[in-house]
This record gives structure tokens, sequence and C-alpha cells, in this order.
């Protein structure tokens, strides 16, 4: 295991990449919230694609104020071409090489920690986006900004599968407001740097995704049931347990975002995810049974004031966009993924939540 993520993942995406990946040769990244659950997999996934496909290798600065990044995220490793920065990225940041691509993962992603930090979450997808855009411009820079799948908000039934071009139904003061507004806010910056400036911007919105790495105490759904199986404790479903959810394996994942980095057309977001199977929580739990070979006890409760309640009902992508412009398509099935995540968790959670 590579910094508390598995090898064969970081080989396979590398792999996976491996038709557009020489278009990193002898470019310079600028990655924020590159300690992150997300980030740290494009740290290793850079580093490998570097140490096996790359004459010329990538230059990649990575940023993070680890305000959530955890235990795993602030042990920084050690490797050739890419140096990390402590830095908030609600601040201006200064750099006097030239930046050919900036990723802004920074953000404050798990529901935990965006009703713990709610001007925090704001201010990174706003502040943080326009000063990312302004450094994209000076530079003439691609950038991609991680967007959620949450700014659609709660779809209605005939907008699920959700396509890129449905417009939300969002609440801008509902508990939830600070991440998915924000988010929002990015997004139209990104369009404005785009159309009144020529920035080649490009927006991501993933549906859930996760896999080794996640942090277990960060509170997102899967690390929060595979800690408590972990610690013998019954699960907590909140709300009713029917609202449902796609699950994207963070293979899958990372390909089709470095797919958006090298090949979004300018100006377009695109939605990553794997919409199939669309399940509910409670089925969720059956699949986790299944692939443990455990019987998981729990219980249904209200949701608790540290998590915020108006949870979407249902949540799914539709993905033609990405498939028929960027050639992605998810490949691990919710078993194989949850197969690899709860057998890693495991070895590396302590039962702790
Ligand atoms: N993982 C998902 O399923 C998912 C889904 C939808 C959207 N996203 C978005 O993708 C991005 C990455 O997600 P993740 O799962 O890695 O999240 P994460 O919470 O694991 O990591 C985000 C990182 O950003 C850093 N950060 C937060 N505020 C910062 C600031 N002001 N300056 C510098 N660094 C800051 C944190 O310390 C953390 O290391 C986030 O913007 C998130 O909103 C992720």
């Amino acid at each position: 295991m590579t910094n508390f993520l598995l090898d064969t993942d970081i080989q396979q995406i590398v792999e996976n990449l491996s038709d557009v990946s020489p278009n990193f040769s002898g470019k310079r990244i600028l990655l924020t919230g590159g300690r992150g659950f997300l980030g740290r997999y494009f740290m290793e996934i850079f580093n490998q694609i570097n140490n096996q496909h790359l004459e010329e290798k990538m230059k990649v600065i990575v940023l993070d104020n680890l305000i959530t990044a955890g235990k795993e995220g602030s042990e920084i490793p050690n490797y050739e071409n890419i140096d990390f920065i402590n830095h908030d990225v609600i601040k201006k940041f200064k750099y006097d090489k030239k930046i050919d691509f900036i990723i802004h993962a920074a953000g404050i992603a798990s529901p935990y920690y965006y009703r713990a930090f709610p001007l925090e979450t704001l201010k990174v997808a706003i502040d943080g986006t326009e000063n990312m855009l302004e450094l994209a411009e000076s530079n003439s820079a691609k950038l991609t900004f991680f967007s959620s799948s949450e700014i659609y908000g709660d779809p209605d039934s005939k907008n699920i599968p959700t396509k890129e071009s449905y417009k939300g139904n969002v609440s801008c003061t509902g508990p939830r407001a600070c991440y998915d507004e924000s988010k929002r806010v990015g997004e139209t910056l990104c369009n404005i740097f785009h159309n009144l400036r020529g920035v080649h911007t490009n927006t991501i919105r993933p549906f859930n995704v996760y896999g080794p790495g996640m942090q277990e105490t960060d509170y997102r759904v899967l690390p929060n049931f595979t800690s408590r199986i972990k610690a013998g404790i019954p699960l907590q479903i909140y709300g009713t347990g029917n609202q449902t959810r796609t699950f994207c394996y963070v293979t899958d994942a990372m390909e089709g975002f470095i797919r958006v980095i090298l090949g979004g057309v300018p100006g377009e977001s695109y939605n990553i995810g794997n919409p199939n199977p669309e399940i509910s929580v409670l089925d969720l739990i059956k699949i986790m049974e299944t692939v443990s070979g455990k019987n998981i006890q729990y219980n249904v409760v209200d949701y608790p004031d540290s998590y915020p309640a108006d949870e979407p009902t249902r949540r799914c992508p539709d993905i033609y966009k990405a498939k028929i412009q960027l050639n992605y398509e998810p490949k691990i099935d919710i078993n194989e993924g949850l197969k690899r995540f709860i057998s890693w968790s495991d070895k590396v959670y302590q039962g702790k939540i």
C-alpha cells in the first residue's frame, strides 16, 4: 500500500490512461486540495506517470491548507518533481514559473465538515476558484474546477438520470447551501472567465466517489458504515434509508477526471460517476452483506444535528456526454468496488467512529 492507497489501483488507473497521459509531458500542473481523498490519488498517479510514461517529466505543485486532510493527508510523500506548499487558496497565490494546468480540487466535501465550517466551505469554492481563474488567465493555463453532483440539488424524477443541462432544484438557505450554492457560483465564475476572458475552463461534477484512502473520520456514507462494522456497532441510517445514490469506484472516477483535464471541450461541464446501479441506502447494506459475508446490524434514525438534513431523494448521473466526448466508461461494478473497499478498510480502519 502506498500512503494508504492500493498500488494495484494506482497501476490500473495509469494503464487505463496510457493513451492520453503523454500529453502531460514537460507540463507544469498546479493541484489544489492535493492532500484530500482525490488529491492524494492525483499525486500518486502523476508520480507513476512520470516514472513509467514520460521522458520529459511533468512538474506538480500541490497546495493544501490541510483543514480536513487528516492524518493521511498530513503525511506528505517526498516525490521528485512534486512539491507541496501549505497554502490556503482563499488567499492569492503567487508563482513565478509558467503553469500549464490548474486542477482546483480544494474544497470541504463531507457534509459533516461543511456543517462545521460553512464559511470556509463557501469561500474555498468562490474566492478560491476566482484566485485560481486569475492565475489561469495570467498563465494561459487550462483550469479544471471540481464542482459537485450536489449542484443539482434534489431533482424531480423526470430528471433522473441527471444530464449536465439540468438546471437544478437547490435551496439557497438550506443546511447544504454553503456547499451546493458555492459550487454553483464557482461554476458561474468559470463560465464568466471562459466567455469574457477566453480562459479554457472545465468543470467536473463527481457523483459519490468511494475507495481506499477515504479517511475513517470523513463521515461520508461508506467510511462511516465500514468503521461502525469494524467497531461491531450497528449502522445508523439517517432519514428513511430509501434515498438512492450511485457509487463510483475511485479508479473509474480518476480516469474520468484526467480525461476531462486533458480533453474537455473548453467551457464544458461533465458528470463523472457510475450510473449503474442506482440503489437505496438499504440496498447498499444488502450488497455489503453479500460482499463481506457478514450480517450487518442497523437502525434507521433521525438526522443528527451534526449532519445536514435536506438530502436529495435520488441521485444518478447521465454520463453520455463524457462517454461520447472523452471515451469515459466506468469499468468496476459495485460488487467488485465494495469488495476492494471493504477489505482495505477492514485492514486500515480502527473502528473509532
Ligand atoms: N469525493 C467525492 O465523491 C466528491 C463528490 C463531489 C465533489 N467532490 C469535490 O471534489 C474535490 C475533492 O474531493 P475530495 O473527496 O478529495 O475532498 P476532501 O475533503 O477529501 O479533500 C479536499 C482537500 O481540500 C483541502 N482544502 C479545503 N479548503 C482549502 C483551502 N481553503 N485551501 C487549501 N486547501 C483546502 C482540504 O484540506 C482537503 O485536503 C472537492 O472540491 C469536492 O467538493 C468530491
